[in-house]
């Protein structure tokens, strides 16, 4: 039996690193109680404001992004803390040599149902060591992460990290409180007949999206020759674990539904994450033309179309693209 503590003495010198995966991870030990309390621990329903991007916050969100900031500025190798539910990054440690990057709890829609919620992290490098870290400090690609995951709050309680270059999964054992690994070496295959997508979204997409949509909804009667089958947990956390455990194709493309938003999910907070875990599983990631990886952010909060999972589906969807682009 390994826990995570094993994992990460024998798998990282860095220990700085580890210091603050487990910091963040003994934050999803308290989250994964409240959220098996529910409405006994008061955590349900609205926090009565809005997050920068204007959506309603709910008390689990405020909660959840609260107790990692906390838990964060007390830990010394972090240097800046930036958060979906915050307008800008948090300076912390000057002496620091990490950044902490993190979707608090993803999937908020699903909190009062009782269904999967999430906790998604990035850590990325800080150059500026012995000065206080600004929001321009955050702005690396995610290539340059050097480490990623996600806690998944589902009938159990589960950890996907990358640290070097492959995934491991690991349990949350709820009598000893340890994090156990149970998964080594996460590989995704290359096909799937699985995919998930928010398709009450049809008419704001572009050409190719609808067209590829429309392939796999005519199954086996139309150019891909076989069936399909969707799923939507309406938490890209629980999404992407389906994907990890057996493969599929995630997207949330783009759309116009909203102005001036390149499709509903943070690059910084979401995005470059799962696509860290996706590829290190042997996956793509891409926003339809360019790795999600290699994109230079230019603000924090920005969002990103997103299509990851299962190598050769990515792959076909990319092409589409490509073709409508040529024509
Ligand atoms: O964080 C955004 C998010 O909740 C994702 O976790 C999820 O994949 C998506 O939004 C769900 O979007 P929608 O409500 O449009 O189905
Ligand atoms: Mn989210």
């Amino acid at each position: 039996m390994t826990t995570l503590a094993q994992y990460l003495n024998d798998h990282t010198t860095n220990s700085a690193l580890s210091d603050v995966i487990t910091t963040i991870t003994d934050v999803g030990k308290t989250i994964s109680q409240l959220l098996r309390k529910g409405a006994l621990a008061d955590i349900l329903g609205e926090a009565g404001n809005q997050n920068i991007q204007g959506e309603e916050q709910k008390k689990l969100d405020v909660l959840a992004n609260d107790l990692l900031l906390d838990a964060l500025a007390q830990n010394p190798h972090c240097a800046g803390v930036a958060s979906e539910e915050l307008d800008d990054a948090i300076p912390a440690h000057t002496d620091g040599s990490l950044l902490v990057l993190f979707d608090p709890l993803d999937g908020s829609s699903n909190i009062d149902i009782n269904m999967a919620v999430g906790t998604i992290f990035s850590i990325l490098p800080y150059q500026h060591q012995g000065q206080t870290s600004e929001n321009s400090d955050f702005l690396q690609a995610g290539n340059q992460q050097l480490a990623a995951g996600y806690l998944l709050y589902g009938t159990s309680t589960m950890l996907a990290l990358t640290i070097a270059d492959n995934v491991v999964m690991f349990s949350l054992d709820p009598d000893s409180g340890d994090y156990v690994l149970v998964q080594n070496n996460v590989q995704i295959d290359a096909d799937t007949s699985e995919y998930s997508i928010n398709s009450s979204n049809y008419r704001y997409w572009r050409a190719p999206m609808q067209q590829y949509i429309d392939e796999l909804i005519a199954g086996e009667t139309g150019v891909r020759g076989r069936d399909f089958n969707t799923r939507w947990v309406a938490a890209m956390v629980g999404d992407v674990h389906r994907i990890l455990c057996r493969g599929g194709l995630f997207t949330y493309p783009f759309d116009t539904k909203y102005a001036n938003k390149a499709g509903k999910l943070r690059l910084m907070y979401e995005a470059n994450p799962m696509s860290l875990l996706i590829e290190r599983a042997g996956g793509d990631a891409t926003d339809a033309v360019n790795r999600i990886l290699d994109i230079a952010p230019t603000d924090i909060h920005q969002r990103v179309p997103v299509v990851l999972g299962s190598k050769n589906e990515v792959n076909y969807v990319k092409d589409l693209h490509l073709q409508h682009a040529n024509k």
